[in-house]
């Protein structure tokens, strides 16, 4: 593989940018200075380094961020920022995408990657992902709704939900809190299956996705790589 093209894939930028950071002489392959950007490498077998330190080469690349609420799930947006705006340079440059959305306004977990099959293998309606989601909720949630969820719902412009795994957490006249597992991923689901049964969603956090859980000391806004034991339950989802 091209040395500038290696380069390029794990975040130091354009392939301008790239050449000039090779020329500058910044850039070593088994120790030794490099200056052609063609010079050919293999990224699995040889240490590279810029400006001494080692590159983290993958082919794919898997992390995990706690998605803050004001983001887009999307990689460019003309208004808002979007969820790759809270990643480090280097790793804005590895052309990462969200696996499926989370609102604007939802948080939690969100997996982000260049590998597209996974991210096809995960969104496949055939699949039935399992996604729970923890929610504050305005209103009462009663015993009769985890039966109404537990039924499949079909709203009133036609749109059906598959069962979904309601848990009423606490449930108070004004507030309640709950955990909602569904298997699909439509357009504000948690939100509208909510509504359906006559409350209102205040405030939704993703905690887990197949069998990969939200990390309890991951704070907002963080990300991180999957590990290889997190990597593996998601591709057994
Ligand atoms: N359901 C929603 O309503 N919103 C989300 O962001 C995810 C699931």
């Amino acid at each position: 593989m091209r040395l500038d093209k290696v380069l390029g894939h794990v975040g130091y930028g354009s392939r301008k940018e790239v050449q000039k950071l090779i020329k500058s002489k910044k850039v070593t392959v088994d120790g030794k200075c490099v200056v052609k950007s063609e010079a050919n490498v293999n990224p699995e077998m040889q240490a590279i380094c810029v400006s001494g330190e080692d590159i983290d080469y993958q082919e794919f690349y898997y992390y995990l961020l706690n998605k803050p609420a004001g983001y887009v799930s999307a990689t460019e947006d003309p208004r808002d920022e979007t969820v790759i705006d809270l990643l480090e340079t280097i790793d804005r440059n590895k052309e990462l995408f969200p696996v499926g959305r989370l609102d604007k306004d939802t948080e939690g977990l969100l997996v982000l990657t260049n590998d597209g099959k996974l991210a096809h293998d995960l969104l496949s309606p055939k699949k039935h992902v399992d996604k729970t989601y923890y929610a504050k909720v305005a209103g009462k949630m009663v015993p009769e709704d985890i039966e109404i969820f537990a039924a499949g719902m079909t709203l009133n412009d036609g749109t059906t939900y598959r069962p979904g795994k309601l848990e009423i957490i606490s449930s108070g006249e004004e507030i309640s809190e709950i955990y909602v597992t569904i298997s699909e991923g439509k357009f504000h689901q948690v939100k509208k299956m909510v509504r359906f049964v006559g409350k209102e969603v205040t405030y939704l956090q993703r905690i887990q996705m197949g069998q990969l859980k939200l990390p309890e000391d991951l704070a907002l806004g963080e990300y991180r790589q999957l590990t290889k034991e997190e990597l593996v339950a998601l591709q057994q989802a």
